[in-house]
């Protein structure tokens, strides 16, 4: 018989095949959360089963699909445990609470050459700086979904920053996903790398480009969303898992539903508003001047700041 965690379907609960689990999805009965909640009479009935094995199911299906719950002072220390990465501008860590969290997944998202990448180089290099320099001392798992990473860019902020830009260089793992696939597997395989190279960041950047482009059209829409929202889920857990810090970028869409102030929206929908801890919006002003707003916070309040791309990076 499976093992608990085996079972992620309901043909894999014990005593349901393919053809029980057809009559149970005819049902209604389509995930294994529905078949945990089930009556044993009821799912007799429509999976035409004994109710002893009907009580079996449906017991695996709560096993497979228990709710692990912490206690507040667990969740207490968690929160003591989160570290945070200096972005290199003053204005903007005091607008996130000192700098970008680990233990979360922080977004920006804003127009082509609002400064995402940019922000995302910058991190790259301050996670490297040891803690008194508003760094964690670890490396960086950078995950190119447009093929915009520029190594001289990088180069370029950690000589800035007093750093030997070739071990900073060294010290970012890239991956370049050319399919949504590459770019889940990357995650999902991302343990041992995070492990053996102290891995304190993760940038996907673009979370959604390649999401976008593959499934278009409303009917793909589902199957998109339900992709995006297992990635987030993984990032999270390692951010979790490895107290490290998650940054994704964003595009915007023109939304004609809002026909004032500002008509764009973010990518990813509700999926994504819901993953990212913190959200930002990037917005181009005068000059090499950026307004970033804070959108979407638990626990900070909404506000504005104004960050400069210069030749060193981000600052003031
Ligand atoms: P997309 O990926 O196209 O959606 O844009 P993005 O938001 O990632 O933009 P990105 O971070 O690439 O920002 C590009 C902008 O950063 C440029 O238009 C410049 O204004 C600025 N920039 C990039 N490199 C330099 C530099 O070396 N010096 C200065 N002063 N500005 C730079
Ligand atoms: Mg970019």
């Amino acid at each position: 018989m499976a093992k608990n965690d085996d079972i992620k379907e309901i043909e894999d609960l014990p005593g349901i095949g393919e053809a029980t689990a057809e009559k149970l999805r005819a049902a209604g009965y389509d995930t294994l959360e529905k078949v945990a909640v089930a009556s044993p009479h009821e799912l007799a009935e429509v999976a035409e089963m004994s109710v002893d094995a009907a009580k079996k199911a449906i017991e695996a299906a709560k096993n497979a699909t228990k709710v692990e719950f912490i206690t507040g002072m667990e969740e207490y220390e968690r929160r003591q445990s989160v570290a945070k990465i200096d972005t290199n501008s003053k204005n903007l860590n005091q607008l996130i609470g000192g700098g970008i969290e680990t233990r979360g997944i922080t977004e920006v998202y804003g127009r082509f050459a609002s400064g995402k990448s940019q922000i995302g180089f910058q991190l790259s290099v301050n996670v490297q700086l040891p803690p008194e320099r508003g760094g964690l001392g670890g490396g960086v798992l950078f995950i190119d979904t447009e093929g915009t990473f520029r190594p001289e860019r990088i180069s370029e902020i950690a000589t800035a920053k007093g750093l030997d830009y070739k071990s900073v260089l060294e010290n970012i793992y890239l991956i370049r996903a050319g399919t949504t696939e590459e770019q889940i597997l990357a995650v999902e395989h991302a343990d041992k790398l995070i492990e053996e190279k102290n891995i304190k960041l993760i940038v996907v950047d673009s979370l959604t480009a390649l999401f976008r482009a593959e499934f278009v059209g409303r009917s793909s829409l589902g199957e998109r969303q339900q992709k995006l929202a297992a990635h987030l889920h993984k990032l999270q857990s390692l951010a979790d898992k490895y107290n490290l810090a998650v940054y994704i970028t964003n595009q915007v869409m023109d939304n004609p539903a809002v026909s004032f102030a500002d008509p764009t929206t973010p990518i990813g929908g509700n999926i994504l508003a819901h993953a990212a801890t913190v959200r930002l919006y990037i917005k181009k002003s005068r000059e090499n001047k950026r307004v970033v707003r804070l959108v979407d916070s638990p626990f900070l309040p909404e506000g504005e700041c104004v960050i400069k791309i210069t030749s060193e990076g981000i600052s003031d």
